[in-house]
């Protein structure tokens, strides 16, 4: 190919691309497979490895990070980013009102009109947009010199890589807090600990370890966002006030948080504020406070700033989710895939109206790095609706008889084998059978997310577990109600509803049945691309991990632990019995995993045992698809009588030529 038509390809199959992604994450209706998706960005990747001067500012390769720095570069900041005042309390609030009226010359009966906005608990970064491109990301640094993250910026979706205008301004500089959502922050969490990696205390600092990550590839992997609140330099486009900077950026694709209001008055400040806490727990990010500013960007300029926060703003900070107690205990519990984990029990204590009784330690590494022991008084912190953690020690407080808790040699539960895995910093027993990986794994089965069986909680499960009544989840299935009336306190109605919840949760989608089974980093999110992809339980545990990595987002760790899990007898065995037992259900969709994943297939001339769409049904169900034309990219042509140019085609190119005969032979 030459370089003119290799960058008029380039320009294609990045608007292509960009195209698919939209439907692929913004409209989750995706119009394409996987395998064809991958195979467009595999090509735009091979042409901009051949002309590298030739690809794009905003390629769509880009999202999925680069190489690896060295370190960062040092970038300047065109304006200073300042930090803010804080306020604490409705006085501070009215002390800042006064103040800004004062400064302004202003009767103290007039009303100034404030935008109000989530304090976002993520990191401060400067985007700056050359002509519409993204041209730099920073951090904010010490406020005035920041670290280059463009490339770890460019993976976050939600910032545009080119703003959405036909006439871009010459220079537009905006300011945002970059963000990790709870949901993922918590999923993420948790694969750390099943990978025996560290877990972040805080969704701020597993946004700010993301974003410094010199591989931008690993910032890829983290599902960051943003929402833009501020802006600096700008070039051909103006601002008259923060609530029209606000109105405008959403419309060249930058993000606004939803819940900014422009309020009139220091009143509706306050009332802004008091629904903010309200809602606060219900947020699917982390705030941990109100910014107040005033909005005519003229009163600003003219109250201007002190020696680091301007005199025009001010963030009142919400009481922190923290408490003091004592550690009563500190337990090792055992999760379901093995992993040991130190839990401390804790005196009850009430965390900004929630109480409190546990709060993980994580593991061995980070309760000794952080010198946690049985008996100390501790600060507690919650942040969401995420479980409770461990701040710090107040080591003041320490009276000499505390204890700490050593790694166990043995599994506390089963007592066998304990293993601390190389390069992981996780306990694990090893012991197939021990009954509280059992419990777990039913408990997890069972769960809202998993097969959502309703009533059947870790007491009943534990009953069952106790009873021998179950040695796997697919003995929940052949459960009678005489089994039930076994329990402590059971009566005949409780136990129909039981057995009836679990019969019900039998037609359970198989995305919901890949989840529950618990396979190691298959969070619910990678169940259904694995539930679309394959179609089944049967063709997902025949997957080799060629055919499991074809899958988007899907990555060779992840595809390991799938085959590890099938490869397992026990666990096949599981599988039979669930099938047997009625639990075996179909996607509707099915993509990849079959036989011909990412082959792709051509049927021409007059076909006599089954119509073109038959055969191109039966082509896809085994993972393949059906194109229109022959290209260096087919597998197989299925030629039949008559078949014209693109049997001609086939053959110059060297495709391979079946008939219907060896076409159905290969179904076979
Ligand atoms: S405005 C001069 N708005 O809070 C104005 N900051 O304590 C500068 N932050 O460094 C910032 N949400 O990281 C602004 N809606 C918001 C914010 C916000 C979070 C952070 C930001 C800043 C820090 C200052």
């Amino acid at each position: 190919m030459d370089a003119t038509a290799a960058a008029h390809r380039i320009k294609e199959l990045s608007q292509e691309i960009e195209h698919h992604n939209r439907l692929y994450y913004e409209k989750d209706m995706p119009e394409i497979t996987d395998a064809e998706y991958d195979a467009l960005f595999r090509e735009l990747q091979q042409l901009e490895t051949d002309f590298p001067g030739l690809a794009l500012p905003d390629s769509p390769t880009r999202r999925v990070g680069g190489r690896a720095l060295e370190k960062f570069a040092q970038v300047r900041h065109s304006t200073p980013m300042l930090s803010l005042e804080n306020g604490f309390t409705d006085k501070d609030l009215t002390d800042f009102d006064d103040r800004v009226k004062r400064f302004l010359g202003l009767s103290s009966s007039t009303t100034v009109a404030y935008v109000c906005e989530p304090k976002m608990d993520g990191v401060a970064v400067e985007l700056v947009y050359e002509n519409g491109l993204l041209a730099i990301g920073s951090t904010r640094g010490d406020g005035v010199t920041g670290e280059d993250v463009t490339e770890n910026l460019k993976t976050i979706r939600a910032i545009p890589l080119r703003l959405k205008t036909a006439e871009p301004p010459a220079l537009l500089t905006v300011r945002g807090e970059v963000y990790l959502p709870l949901a993922p922050f918590q999923k993420f969490n948790q694969e750390r600990e099943e990978a025996g990696e560290p877990a972040f205390a805080n969704p701020r600092n597993a946004a700010a370890g993301s974003l410094r990550q010199l591989d931008s590839k690993i910032t890829a992997k983290r599902p960051l966002s943003i929402f833009c609140y501020a802006v600096g330099l700008c070039e051909g486009i103006e601002f008259d006030s923060q609530s029209h900077f606000l109105g405008s950026i959403p419309k060249l694709g930058l993000p606004v948080n939803e819940r900014i209001r422009l309020v009139n008055g220091i009143e509706e400040v306050l009332s802004y504020y008091r629904q903010m806490m309200e809602e606060r727990d219900d947020l699917p990010y982390e705030i941990d406070g109100v910014v107040v500013k005033v909005d005519q960007f003229a009163l600003q300029r003219e109250l201007g700033e002190k020696s680091r926060s301007p005199r025009w703003a001010i963030a009142w900070k919400f009481p922190p989710r923290q408490a003091t107690t004592v550690i009563e205990d500190i337990v090792p519990q055992v999760g379901r895939t093995g992993v040991i984990t130190p839990v401390a029990h804790l005196r009850r204590v009430e965390v900004s109206g929630v109480m409190v009784s546990r709060a993980t330690l994580h593991n061995w590494e980070e309760m000794e790095r952080k010198d946690i022991r049985k008996g100390d008084t501790v600060v507690v912190e919650r942040a969401g609706d995420v479980i409770p953690a461990v701040v710090k020690v107040l080591t003041e407080k320490r009276q000499g008889n505390e204890t700490m808790l050593p790694i166990p040699l043995t599994c506390p539960v089963c007592g066998g084998e304990v293993v601390r895995i190389e390069g992981e910093v996780a306990v694990r027993c090893v012991g197939l059978a021990c009954p509280a990986q059992l419990l777990e794994r039913v408990k997890h089965f069972a769960s809202r997310h998993g097969m959502d069986i309703d009533g059947l909680g870790e007491k009943y499960i534990e009953q069952l577990l106790d009873l021998k009544l179950i040695e796997d989840v697919a003995d929940l299935y052949t459960l009678a109600e005489e089994d039930f009336m076994k329990f402590e306190r059971m009566g005949t109605k409780l136990a129909e509803n039981l057995r009836t919840a679990i019969a019900n949760s039998k037609s359970r989608d198989l995305s919901r049945l890949i989840f529950a089974l618990g396979i190691r980093h298959v969070g619910e999110h990678t169940a259904k691309l694995l539930a679309s992809a394959f179609g089944s339980l049967e063709h997902l545990s025949n997957a080799t991990v060629e055919e499991l990595t074809s899958v988007r987002e899907v990555g060779p760790q992840v595809a390991d632990s799938i085959v590890d899990f099938f490869r397992n007898e026990e666990n096949r065995e599981i599988i039979a019995k669930l099938s047997a037992a009625g639990v075996n259900p179909k996607a509707e969709e099915k993509r990849v995993g079959g036989r011909f994943t990412g082959k792709t297939f051509v049927f021409t001339g007059a076909l006599t045992r089954f119509t073109r769409d038959e055969a191109k049904k039966m082509a896809e169900q085994e993972g393949g698809h059906a194109a229109g034309s022959v290209s260096k990219k087919t597998d197989y042509v299925v030629a039949g009588a008559d078949a014209g140019s693109k049997l001609e085609k086939a053959r110059q190119l060297g495709v391979t030529v079946l008939d219907e005969e060896e076409f159905l032979e290969l179904m076979k």
